[in-house]
């Protein structure tokens, strides 16, 4: 086979050493542009793993490889005058330089012919080639000369980074270092990559950049600029650039390429060419490299190029996919960096430990169980004030707010049962909530319960507007008040256009077959073609509906409820008040977001006069409507978490869509827990955080992260109401209070756990 590489970075010489160690009669071309000693950028780190998949493909070039590595174990973050160091992460660097040299020097081994200082030509003029591989970067040629084929997707993401060395010792640990400046933070990523020499990437905000004046700097005025800020940790050391060739400054933007194809002919894409992953993870060359031998591999084994082509990227897109998710999560903790900066230096420092979510709360346990101990500590004594003398997980760490005290941090979520008959709980209820109470989580939220038989979603729904529905709350709100300690939060709703509909297991969401009752919402807008044109609600409809709110709050009062929460989110009633895509009035309560917040708000504050002071209300909202700059997006909801907050609301319940039926949701592992994250620092309020969290490991990571200050769980409650009692036995925590008649079973638990090994962090 003849191949031509176009590209002499760490992917095209992997792929041609690969090739060749496969079938050494094959002719390999590899067009570099640069001299071999000529490279912009410093040093790589690789891991372990990808250590070890380089010396099952090639034990020549990875032990040389291995010999020039600078290893390091420990992580220390310079922050706010305070400098943390936790261990246990592993690391190996070396020099960019070194390791080209060291393919270079293997590749012509090999027999490999590599071409220095000669600028590829457009892929078409190499058809004599069986094959052309474009492994020409980030900016790759190959790629955009057959754009229309590949269908590259880049983003352009929001930071300022130059890539420097120092001589400057950064030997024992990799480094951020996070300085704030009259213009704005700029911070350092660090790292030692040979006995000399170190890695010192500068980034900051666009924003900043501008106002330091970097856009009008040549590179020795940023270097200039760059060495005064970071003094203190360079100790006197100069920055160093090798990039003097690029045009300009220097300063880049990190672009994240995707492709939605990586072959088109004999043509394929390799490496930065066809996927990128962010440097915060430090995982391009490993990407590269390893999609370099996967490639050879199925050159080799597959009967065809077409095949071939297939298979290594069917394998490959996986992987990089998996990476990317993980560099996305990372690169956005960089870009939204500022959120973070009135977190306290412990949980700042663990926050960007877990910013890519790979690394849970239980893996940096495994890493450096001493320092997580103290973190852990940490956490509790803020939030209860007191030195604690042993380390707790941070679920189990009580919350406080008004005159309320939660055992720990879990909640059941909200969690319609349609089980109800003409509003009334029933032994269904009574025994549901009651178990849950049971099973070790602080507070159990009832239902949406409604405010109006019209108000009802479905004719299962629960309501309070009956004096029979709130002698049945009393005994169900008594059993938990007698039995656990538990807390009960009544969640008070009113349907709007979601009304009148079938129960959850039929066909949600869809009219009933019979017995329709009229629909009110703040626009004649149907939720779908399906259902019933709502009436646009008057004046004397609200004054109505927020008194049916008020005596429901009255009732709930007298059950002896602990927590109020109003039902803002999902569409029903309040829901498409707040979000544009339902609300279309021309009024005081349409149009701009103060506009239609004006009823909601006019709802809670009714509400709270008429509930003890003692006792806290959250709402819940929908964050994200999922359709685009039509609809509320997550900065929308920081607004409108700032609002509710303003008039005196005490937790944001951050759930998200179901307000449209064109919303577009991405699901995935704690997917709405960013939005809480959001709200929770920029809007400076308490959260509760939901949806797909199911691992007593996302609890803690959310908590400790500061990304939450409660967590709901629905789902998971519904398959195990003994979630929290089961997680404390999960992680050998035994700070939890069992009901007495089941202390055998509690004792039996944790017998058979402490055989079994310790939890480990699965994400
Ligand atoms: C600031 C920063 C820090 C990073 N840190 C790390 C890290 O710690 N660990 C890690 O694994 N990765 C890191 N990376 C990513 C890593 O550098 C790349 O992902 C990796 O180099 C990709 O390898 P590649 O072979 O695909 O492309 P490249 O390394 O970009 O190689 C492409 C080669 O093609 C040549 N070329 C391009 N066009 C032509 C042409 N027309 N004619 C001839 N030659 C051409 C270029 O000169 C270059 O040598 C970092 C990246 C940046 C920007
Ligand atoms: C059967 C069921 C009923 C639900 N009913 C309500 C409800 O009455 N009120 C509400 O705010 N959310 C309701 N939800 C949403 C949940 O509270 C929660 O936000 C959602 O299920 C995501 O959490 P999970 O991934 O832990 O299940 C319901 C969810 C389920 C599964």
């Amino acid at each position: 086979m003849r191949a031509a590489v176009l590209g002499g970075g760490p992917g095209g010489l992997n792929f041609a050493i690969s090739l060749k160690l496969r079938d050494a009669s094959h002719d390999v071309v590899v067009i570099e542009r640069n001299k071999p000693d000529d490279t912009f950028g410093w040093g790589v780190v690789l891991s372990d793993e990808t250590l070890g998949n380089l010396h099952s493909n090639d034990p020549i070039s990875s032990k040389a490889i291995r010999d020039s590595f600078v290893y390091w174990d420990d992580i220390t973050v310079h922050y706010r005058g305070t400098t943390m160091r936790s261990g246990g992460h592993g690391f190996s660097g070396i020099g960019r330089k070194r390791l080209l040299n060291i393919l270079q020097e293997r590749a012509r081994s090999l027999g490999v012919k590599i071409k220095f200082e000669t600028e590829a030509a457009p892929a078409d003029d190499y058809q004599d080639y069986d094959i052309v591989v474009g492994a020409d970067g980030v900016n790759s040629r190959v790629r955009a000369a057959y754009a229309d084929a590949f269908k590259p997707n880049i983003d352009v993401r929001a930071c300022k980074y130059i890539w420097l060395g120092t001589h400057q010792k950064f030997d024992d640990a990799f480094t951020f270092i996070f300085e704030e400046t009259q213009h704005g933070w700029i911070w350092v990523h660090a790292y030692q990559f040979d006995s000399e020499t170190a890695t010192f990437i500068v980034e900051c905000s666009e924003e900043t950049w501008r106002r330091a004046g970097f856009d009008r700097m040549n590179i020795d005025e940023t270097i200039a600029v760059c060495e005064k800020i970071f003094a203190r940790n360079l100790d006197g050391h100069k920055l160093m650039s090798n990039a003097r060739h690029l045009r300009g400054s220097a300063w880049l933007n990190f672009n994240r390429v995707l492709c939605e194809r990586w072959s088109h002919k004999n043509i394929v894409l390799l490496g930065d060419a066809a996927a990128t992953a962010h440097f915060s993870v430090g995982s391009g060359s490993k990407l590269a490299m390893e999609s370099a031998i996967a490639l050879a591999n199925y050159l080799d084994s597959e009967p065809n190029m077409e095949s071939a082509f297939r298979c290594y990227e069917d394998e490959r897109r996986l992987e990089v996919l998996r990476l990317q998710n993980a560099a996305r999560n990372s690169t956005e903790w960089f870009e939204d960096v500022e959120r973070y900066f009135d977190l306290d230096p412990v949980q700042f420092n663990y926050s960007l430990l877990t910013r890519s979510q790979r690394i849970s709360h239980e893996n940096l346990r495994q890493r450096d169980p001493q320092w997580l101990s103290e973190a852990e500590k940490w956490f509790e004594q803020k939030a209860t004030g007191r030195v604690p003398n042993a380390a707790r997980p941070p679920m189990f760490v009580p919350f406080r707010v008004r005159g309320l005290e939660l055992v720990n941090r879990v909640c059941v979520s909200p969690m319609d049962q349609y089980r109800a008959k003409d509003g009334t709980p029933n032994e269904w209820h009574f025994v549901h909530y009651a178990e849950r109470a049971k099973g070790g989580a602080a507070l159990v939220f009832t239902e949406m319960t409604c405010v109006s038989p019209e108000g009802r979603i479905s004719p299962g729904c629960t309501g309070l507007y009956m004096p029979e529905h709130e002698a049945a709350w009393k005994g169900i709100v008594d059993f938990v008040h007698a039995e656990t300690e538990a807390k009960i939060a009544i969640q008070l709703g009113h349907s709007g256009a979601k009304g009148s509909t079938q129960l959850g297991w039929e066909k949600a969401d869809a009219p009933l077959k019979t017995g329709n009752w009229p629909l009110v919402a703040p626009s004649a807008v149907a939720w779908s073609t399906e259902n019933q044109i709502p009436r646009e609600m008057s004046r004397a409809d609200m004054d109505r509906i927020r008194d049916e709110f008020v005596r429901s709050t009255e009732m709930a009062t007298r059950s002896g409820f602990d927590w109020l929460e109003l039902h803002y989110a999902h569409g029903y009633l309040m829901s498409s008040f707040i979000t544009p895509l339902t609300n279309r009035r021309t009024d005081e309560y349409g149009g701009s977001l103060a506009n239609r917040m004006r009823f909601p708000l006019e709802v809670f504050v009714a509400v709270r006069k008429a509930w003890p002071d003692g006792k806290p209300i959250s709402v819940r909202i929908s964050a994200h409507d999922w359709v685009g700059p039509d609809g509320v997006r997550p900065q929308d909801a920081v607004e409108i978490a700032h609002i509710l907050a303003e008039a005196g609301v005490d937790l944001i319940d951050v759930s998200a869509g179901q307000t449209s039926t064109r919303a577009r949701p991405i699901y995935g592992r704690m997917f709405q827990t960013p939005f809480s994250d959001r709200i929770r620092n920029e809007a400076g309020v308490a959260t509760l955080a939901v949806g797909n969290i199911y691992e007593p490991d996302h609890v803690n990571s959310i908590l400790m992260a500061g990304r939450a200050d409660l967590v709901c769980l629905a789902r998971p409650h519904l398959s195990d109401p003994y979630w929290t009692l089961h997680a404390a036995a999960e992680l050998r925590y035994n700070g939890v209070n069992w009901p007495k008649p089941y202390w055998p079973g509690r004792d039996q638990l944790y017998r058979l756990r402490s055989r079994s090994e310790a939890p480990t962090g699965k994400v």
